[in-house]
């Protein structure tokens, strides 16, 4: 068990009626909590100074790696305050295990599994007051971690830094649950045959943002992504996972090929669908399948999935040819939204965690 001990500097607390304004009305990723964790990582003595800190900028020497060649992953994951005040977050292992294959891919080091989840349980206990407990909300944490030795050759850093910082949360799309139209990028490709698309890497996010900028113009609140090979097998949105819903109850979603993300989201609506005695299909999956069976019906519904989006339903689907898909205006699909349901359900603590997921 490789464990450390934090050391806590106290944070300047905001004042209770600040934070409960923030947490009102939290929306995403705007505010941030009192404390945040760093750990520091180098080729000599491996993880240590692990530190529970007041949130705030972190030194950082204008030649740190990680500014000039991008060497930066991260995780993101949430924590629920239950019915009976207790505060669990979800699958934070799966987390850490992700955190891990991102850092073998970026040549980061990788951090042992239980000082993920201590770091992880240290700030949502030091800042458990900054969980919102209103519909729908959570406390998001983002995990991180940078190349942050000063050297300016480019290989695999010799200094990196661990962290996690939190923010209060609501929906990620603002409007709450209801369909999104989509972006199918016809110009942009976000990953290729032994690229960085199955790590979760500030690089892949940031080759999203331009074709994410176009989507919006277009009304659309995310990107589709297909392989740069085939130009028609669809990969991943923009930051989210896709599933495509047919009549008869089927699931199918893009296969884990090594270009895009292994959501934990992703997989535990596997888990919960096939529970159902659902038939969940991972293998690949085109754009042109979609349509086909959107015009003839046999697909029924499709939504979005990740952390921060949790079940997002699409209502169309839209490229310079026009509307592909269009769902109309009908209200989200009926399993598109008890999937949700029992997701959310578990874990917010009205639906029995029968997987143990919430911890
Ligand atoms: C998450 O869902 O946690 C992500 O990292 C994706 C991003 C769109 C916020």
């Amino acid at each position: 068990m490789t464990e450390l001990t934090f050391t806590r500097t106290p944070a300047t607390r905001l004042p209770d009626a600040e934070r409960e304004a923030v947490l009102a009305d939290p929306g995403f990723g705007k505010r941030f909590t009192d404390h945040m964790i760093s750990i520091v990582w180098d080729r000599e003595q491996g993880w240590h100074d692990a530190e529970v800190l007041p949130y705030g900028p972190i030194p950082m020497d204008p030649a740190s790696s990680v500014l000039h060649y991008g060497q930066e992953i991260f995780e993101g994951l949430k924590a629920y305050r239950h019915p009976n005040g207790d505060i669990v977050t979800f699958r934070p292992e799966a987390n850490a295990q992700r955190l891990n294959e991102s850092a073998a891919r970026l040549a980061l080091p990788e951090l042992p599994v239980e000082l993920f989840v201590q770091a992880i349980r240290e700030l949502v206990t030091v800042d458990a007051d900054w969980v919102p407990s209103g519909h729908d909300q959570s406390l998001y944490l983002r995990p991180f971690m940078i190349a942050d030795e000063s050297f300016l050759g480019v290989r695999a850093a010799e200094r990196a830094r661990f962290m996690v910082i939190a923010s209060p949360a609501g929906p990620y799309f603002t409007g709450g649950v209801k369909p999104v139209s989509i972006w199918l990028s016809g110009e942009h490709a976000r990953a290729g045959r032994g690229g960085t698309g199955a790590a979760k890497c500030g690089g892949n996010y940031a080759s999203s943002l331009l074709p994410t900028r176009i989507a919006a113009q277009h009304g659309c609140a995310q990107v589709l992504f297909t392989d740069s090979a085939t130009e028609d097998t669809i990969d991943e949105l923009g930051g989210m996972n896709l599933f495509l819903v047919h009549r008869d109850g089927r699931l199918v979603t893009p296969e884990l090929n090594g270009n895009i993300l292994d959501g934990i989201t992703r997989k535990s609506l596997i888990r919960l669908a096939q529970d159902r005695g659902l038939t969940v299909e991972e293998r690949k999956v085109t754009v042109g399948e979609w349509r086909a069976g959107a015009a003839d019906g046999s697909i029924t519904e499709a939504f979005a999935c990740g952390t921060a989006a949790v079940i997002t339903p699409i209502g169309q689907l839209k490229s310079e040819q026009g509307v592909l898909v269009d769902f109309g205006d009908r209200a989200p699909g009926e399993l598109t939204m008890s999937l949700r349901d029992e997701l959310t359900g578990i874990q917010f603590g009205t639906v029995a965690d029968r997987f143990g997921w919430v911890e």
